[in-house]
C-alpha cells in the first residue's frame, strides 16, 4: 500500500492480487485523512474487515472534532473548555444542530420554542401507568420517545424542513419530562408538570424532585452543574449510540424512532451505562472494606472479566477533556450540596493508584466522562438508574445534529455493512427423521 507523497497525494495505491488499484484520499480539515474504499469491492472483489469499526469512518461530518491522542474535543470548532465555561446547554444544542452560535434573537426564539413544548400529551400518563414500578427508566425513556411518534405524524415527513424543526424542538423540550416522569413512576410519586418559568436544567430538577405537598426550591449551583454536565455530553462524533441513530435514520425511519434506538444503545454499561456501573463499583469497594488496590488488581487480572468502569476510551488515549472539567464540577457540587461523599474519596484514590500503575499507563487507560459524572448525579439526588437518562438528555442535540447532517447529505445511503461469511458451505437439507 503506497501513497505517492502522503501529505499531498490525492490517491493511495493498493497492490492486491497482482493488480494495483487507486484509492482516493479524503482530506479532513484537521488532518484526519481517510482512504475512500467505497469502490474497492467492485474493483477487486475484496471488502475491508474491521470489527468494532475502530478504523472505519462511516461519514464525513462537520459537527464534532475529537483528537484522542491530544485530548481535544470541539463542537463546530469551539473548544469544549470554552463552551463549558461560557455557554449554556440550549445554546450548545442550537450550535450543534444549526451549525453556528445563535444571535440573541435566534437563541431567544429557540429557548421560547423549547420552553413551550415541554408538556407531553396527557394520554402519555396512561403509558407511564402501565409499566411496572421497577421498570428501568432507560426502558421507559426509549419506549416513551418512540411512543411520541404516535402523537406527531408530521415526524414522518423527514424531508420537510418545518416538520423537522418542530420535531427537533419537541424532542428537546419533552425528553426531560419523559425522563422525570419515568423516575416519579418508579418511586410512586405524582408526576410533576413542567414549569415554563424555569431554565432547562432547573425545570428537570423541579420535575424530578418537587412534590405537590410542599415548595421545592431549585439550588442554582446544582442547576448550573447539571447544565454543565449536559453540555459535556452533548456530542461525541460517531460513538455507538450516535452511529445507531445514523443507521436507523438512514432507513428513513422518523426522528423519534432513530433517537429511541440511540437511547437503547446508550443504555449499555460499556457506553452511557458506565456512570451507573462506576457508582456500583465504588459502593462495592466501600462495602468490601475500602481496599482500592485490591479492586485495581481485580481489573488487571486477565482471568477476571471485571474492568474498572469509567476508565478507558476507544478514542481518548491521553486524557478525556470532559473528565477534567467534570472532576472540578464534582468538587463544587459536593460543596454546594454539603454532601460528604465517601465515594468521591474512593474515586480519587482509585484514580491515583490506577494512573500510577503500569497496566493502565501502558494501555493508555484514563478516567473518562463517566468516572466522575455519576458522583455529581448522586450528590444532586438522582438515583443510580436515572444517571443514563440524564446522559441521554445531554446527548440528544448531538444525535439530532448527526441525524440531520446525515439526512441532508447527498452522500447518504442506507447503512448496510458487509461481512466475511465463515459458516457452513452449501449443503442439502436433511429431513428430521434422518438426522
Ligand atoms: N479496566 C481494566 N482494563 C481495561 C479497561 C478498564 N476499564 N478498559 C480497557 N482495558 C484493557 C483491556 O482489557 C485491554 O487489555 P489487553 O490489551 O491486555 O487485552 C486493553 O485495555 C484495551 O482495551 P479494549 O477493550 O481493546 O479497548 P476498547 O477501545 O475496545 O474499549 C472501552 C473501550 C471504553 C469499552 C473500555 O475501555 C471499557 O470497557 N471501559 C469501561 C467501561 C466504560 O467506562 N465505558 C464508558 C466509555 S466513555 C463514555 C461512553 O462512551 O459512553
Amino acid at each position: 500500500m503506497t501513497a505517492d507523497s502522503p501529505a499531498s497525494a490525492d490517491v493511495a495505491h493498493l497492490d492486491i492480487g497482482g493488480e494495483t488499484v487507486e484509492l482516493p484520499i479524503v482530506r479532513g480539515t484537521e488532518g484526519d485523512d481517510a482512504l475512500d474504499i467505497a469502490k474497492l469491492r467492485s474493483q477487486t472483489g475484496y471488502i475491508t474487515l474491521d470489527p468494532g469499526y475502530g478504523n472505519t469512518g462511516a461519514a464525513t461530518s462537520a459537527i464534532t472534532f475529537l483528537d484522542g491522542e491530544q485530548g481535544i474535543l470541539r463542537y463546530r470548532g469551539y473548544p469544549i473548555e470554552q463552551l463549558a465555561e461560557q455557554s449554556t446547554f440550549l445554546e450548545v444544542a442550537y450550535l450543534l444542530i444549526w451549525g453556528e452560535l445563535p444571535t440573541r434573537e435566534e437563541l431567544d426564539r429557540f429557548v421560547t420554542e423549547v420552553t413551550h413544548h415541554t408538556l407531553i400529551r396527557e394520554e402519555m400518563r396512561h403509558f407511564f401507568d402501565s409499566f411496572p414500578h421497577d421498570a428501568h427508566p432507560m426502558a421507559v425513556l426509549a419506549s416513551g420517545t418512540v411512543g411520541m411518534s404516535t402523537f406527531y405524524p408530521d415526524s414522518h415527513e423527514i424531508f420537510d424542513a418545518d416538520a423537522v424543526e418542530i420535531t427537533i424542538n419537541r424532542l428537546i423540550a419533552k425528553l426531560p419530562t419523559l425522563a422525570a416522569w419515568s423516575f416519579k413512576k418508579a418511586i410512586g410519586q405524582p408526576y410533576v408538570y413542567p414549569r415554563n418559568d424555569l431554565g432547562y436544567a432547573a425545570n428537570l430538577l423541579n420535575m424530578m424532585f418537587a412534590v405537590p405537598s410542599e415548595a421545592y426550591e431549585v439550588n442554582a449551583q446544582v442547576a448550573e452543574a447539571l447544565d454543565l454536565l449536559l453540555i459535556l455530553h452533548a456530542d461525541h462524533e460517531q460513538n455507538a449510540s450516535t452511529s445507531t441513530v445514523r443507521l436507523v435514520g438512514s432507513t428513513h425511519a422518523n426522528l423519534y424512532s432513530s433517537i429511541s434506538a440511540g437511547i437503547s444503545a446508550l443504555w449499555g454499561p460499556l457506553h452511557g451505562g458506565a456512570n451507573e456501573a462506576v457508582i456500583n463499583t465504588l459502593e462495592n469497594v466501600v462495602a468490601d472494606g475500602g481496599d482500592v488496590k485490591k479492586w485495581v488488581d481485580k481489573a488487571k487480572d486477565p482471568d477476571d472479566p471485571f474492568r474498572l468502569p469509567g476508565f478507558g476510551h476507544r478514542v481518548y488515549k491521553n486524557h478525556d477533556p470532559r473528565a477534567t472539567i467534570i472532576k472540578r464540577a464534582a468538587e463544587r457540587v459536593l460543596k454546594a450540596t454539603g454532601a460528604d461523599d465517601e465515594l468521591f474519596d474512593v474515586a480519587q484514590r482509585l484514580e491515583e493508584i490506577a494512573l500510577s500503575d503500569d497496566y493502565f499507563i501502558s494501555r493508555k487507560l484514563y478516567p473518562n466522562v463517566d468516572f466522575y459524572s455519576g458522583l455529581i448525579y448522586r450528590a444532586i439526588g438522582f438515583p443510580k438508574n436515572m444517571f443514563t437518562n440524564c446522559f441521554a438528555i445531554g446527548r440528544l442535540p448531538g444525535w439530532i445534529a448527526q441525524w440531520k447532517e446525515m439526512i441532508e447529505s447527498p452522500e447518504t445511503k442506507i447503512g448496510r455493512p458487509r461481512q466475511v461469511y465463515s459458516g457452513a458451505q452449501a449443503r442439502d437439507y436433511v429431513p428430521i427423521e434422518q438426522r
